[in-house]
């Protein structure tokens, strides 16, 4: 067992956006159908068409946002063509879909499911064959509440409520299959649909009170490491010609990639295992880089010529609208991208999302891709079967860091492989309360780590997420082979706290501060 210590100061830091454990899916593979829509007559257990299982699993992390239809769905997607009686048959070729998608999951469908999950909906427009007038028309079909042709549509398709849609994507990957654009481009394009987005605008006694709405720009490929700071410079340098468009936030996509090795989800050595973690570490400098070149690209935006009408101080938030683990294998899975998640893939997904907690003041909101049964999943499910995979146990165990304030801590764990340490750690205050993550990357060895406050502090106990062997999984045969574990081997010392962690495993600790008992 090696040693190492952490100290937490207690200062409250950013405050970590809730919406950075937000979530991805999309008309690709069984996501949508089969993974989460089943239909009212199906023979698998269902809410209102909804997989039970499935939407009792999601309830319980309550994802704060999620992203639909996709993806590079939505670049062929016609929302017409999903809401009402008599919906097309269309056919879905998407990333080796290769079915027919009968478009019994649309608007309506999406909007119930985020309802019954308590999640904001993320819809992406389809700039690639579609035009700016659906885009405006979708965003009146879920938004108006004056009786219109097309809020009328809604309210016949059983709801009455507006949907206060807030997050719309203006494209998706355009400098790929979204239209191989060029920033240029792109931003003309943007400016277009921008502008052509409704407002939904009230007049109450205390005056004009609009829906706030965040339009999203089509970030960089966060993969492509000259391309993506080409993108972003250009990109801003285009939008601070002559007006603004209303900008809200911009969408990077970054998957850490394993198509090089021979090694596949659930069949790897120690070599693999460190490669494919330490690979996920790259997207704490793509941030940087990326905030970095926001706010260089908001600071050229000119000021406005008449002092009575000036320009809105621009703002751009972060997001990462895609990311996740992406093994070789997925490309020839069917159903299309369906991958099996193991403990390096749930390490990859908590360290990832120790680095976005960590970054909170960076970026504001990160969608894992996806959801159900493609690539990163935190479900996977076959027929009437289904399985939580690690990553969904990550999800779980990381929810008390919602909304919490970052701390800092020094951890004196030596280096195991390249930019991964013994044990990696992050902290979060909530009021009282402090939240400590342990990610042990270590694959042979546990850890007993000291932790130390400058304030006396009681252990609340913790959770592990840990298996005998780094490449299993949780199969349909075997469900619950991976699931949190009490660790309880806290115990004080002259020191501050001892606890232990098993090799390849995440732990989640819990502190109360004693003078708030
Ligand atoms: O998540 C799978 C695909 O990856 C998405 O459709 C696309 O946006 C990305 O390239």
């Amino acid at each position: 067992m090696k040693e190492d210590s952490i100290r937490i100061s207690l200062s409250p830091g950013v405050v970590i956006s809730p919406e950075l454990h937000s979530q991805f899916i999309e008309h690709l593979g069984s996501c949508i159908y089969d993974g989460i829509w089943v239909g009212k007559d199906s023979d698998i257990p269902n809410i209102e068409g909804f997989r039970k299982d499935v939407l009792l699993a999601l309830q319980k992390i309550a994802p704060p946002v999620v992203r639909w239809p996709g993806g590079c769905f939505a670049d062929t997607y016609h929302w017409k063509d999903g809401v009402g009686e008599n919906r097309p048959i269309i056919y879905n070729g998407n990333f080796g879909t290769y079915q027919t998608e009968d478009n019994s999951f649309g608007t309506d469908e999406f909007m119930r499911l985020c309802e019954l999950i308590d999640a904001k909906p993320w819809l992406n427009i389809n700039m690639l064959s579609g035009t700016v007038r659906e885009a405006a028309d979708w965003a009146e079909y879920c938004n108006r509440e004056e009786p219109t042709a097309l809020s009328d549509l809604r309210r016949k398709n059983g709801h009455d409520k507006p949907y206060q849609v807030r997050l719309w994507g203006i494209g998706n990957e355009v400098w790929a299959g979204g239209g191989n654009m060029t920033p240029e481009g792109y931003t003309d394009a943007y400016r277009r649909y921008a502008s052509a987005m409704p407002q939904f605008v009230k007049m109450t006694p205390q005056g004009r009170e609009s829906l706030p709405q965040t339009y999203i720009l089509s970030g960089p490929d966060g993969n492509k490491p000259k391309e993506r700071v080409r993108w972003t410079k250009d990109l801003f340098t285009a939008l601070s010609r002559y007006r603004q468009p209303s900008i809200g936030a911009i969408d990077l996509h970054f998957y850490n990639w394993n198509i090089t090795g021979s090694d596949d989800v659930d069949r790897f050595d120690e070599k693999d295992w460190y490669r494919v973690l330490n690979g996920a570490l790259e997207i704490g400098d793509v941030i940087d880089e990326q905030y970095t070149l926001i706010q260089q690209g908001l600071s050229d935006f000119p000021e406005s010529e008449v002092p009575w009408f000036p320009n809105p101080a621009p703002k751009c938030d972060l997001y990462i609208g895609e990311w996740g683990n992406w093994h070789g294998s997925a490309f020839a899975a069917r159903p299309a991208l369906w991958q099996q998640c193991s403990m390096r893939d749930a390490l990859t997904s908590a360290l990832t999302l120790d680095i976005f907690h960590q970054k909170a003041d960076k970026v504001k909101l990160a969608c894992c891709a996806q959801t159900v049964n493609v690539l990163n999943s935190l479900l996977l499910t076959d027929g009437d079967k289904t399985v939580l995979t690690p990553n969904y146990y990550i999800y779980q165990m990381y929810m008390v860091h919602r909304g919490g304030n970052v701390l800092t801590l020094e951890n004196d764990s030596q280096p195991v492989a390249d930019g991964l340490t013994g044990v990696m750690a992050f902290a979060s205050r909530s009021g009282d309360v402090i939240h400590l993550n342990i990610v042990c990357p270590d694959y042979q060895e546990g850890h007993s780590v000291t932790v130390s406050f400058p304030e006396e502090v009681f252990c609340n106990g913790g959770e592990t997420l840990c298996s005998e062997h780094p490449t299993d999984c949780n199969t349909f045969e075997n469900p619950d082979k991976i699931h949190p574990t009490d660790n309880g081997s806290a115990r004080l010392t002259e020191n501050g706290w001892v606890i232990t962690v098993p090799p390849a495993s995440v732990s989640v600790f819990h502190f109360q501060l004693a003078s708030h008992e």
